[in-house]
């Protein structure tokens, strides 16, 4: 169980700040499962390059992002998956009681970024489709050391933030206020990434 000071303080900087970093919001038990799911779906080839838009209007383009994704069941019957999105709902749930947020949905998708591959900056929303509340991304790298790239950089009015995507390392932020990118890494880079709408 996650301690409501954990949930406080993410309320508290996403209220001051559109986004947050955090660790320890999913526990490190869950977060090795998930990795290891994730590593499975790799090697069985699962993983398919993600494309950009949505609907009709969806596809892969080579300059804008090169990782590769596998969606995440809603029902799936996988305990760490299972595990992870009662974490999420429970997340939201406290986050609807204590502002209001009106959460009632969420989609994630593994994603890995093999070496060299990047997300040029963008926003989370589809022009035709505006219900994208907060993008949640959690990172799965054990030893990611300085110097591996693969930074998540947040684009804010007057800063840019610079984040390392290390094991258990959750971030949150606000999908239609600010723009992001994934600068390219050097190394593998694994994630559990989604929105809650
Ligand atoms: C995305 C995204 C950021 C990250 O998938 O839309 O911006 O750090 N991901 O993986
Ligand atoms: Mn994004």
């Amino acid at each position: 169980m996650t301690p409501v000071s954990t949930y406080e303080h993410i309320i508290d900087e996403l209220a001051s700040k559109d986004y947050v970093v955090v660790d320890g919001l999913i526990e490190a038990e869950i977060l090795s499962e998930l990795k290891a799911e994730l590593l499975k779906k790799h090697t069985e080839e699962e993983l398919k390059r993600a494309e950009i838009g949505n609907g009709a209007n969806s596809s892969v383009n080579d300059l804008i992002r090169s990782d590769k994704i596998s969606w995440i069941d809603t029902d799936s019957k996988i305990p760490c998956e299972q595990a992870y999105y009662q974490a999420v709902n429970a997340f939201y749930t406290y986050l609807n009681q204590a502002c209001f947020t009106g959460i009632s949905d969420f989609e994630f998708h593994y994603a890995c970024y093999e070496k060299g591959t990047f997300y040029q900056k963008h926003i989370d929303r589809f022009k035709n489709d505006s219900n994208r509340k907060f993008s949640f991304i959690t990172y799965l790298n054990d030893s990611w050391q300085h110097g591996d790239g693969g930074e998540l950089k947040l684009h804010l009015d007057d800063e840019v933030i610079e984040v390392e995507p290390r094991f258990g390392k959750t971030v949150i932020f606000k999908s239609h206020l600010i723009e992001h990118e994934v600068v390219e890494n050097h190394r593998q880079r694994f994630s559990v990434t989604g929105w809650l709408k």
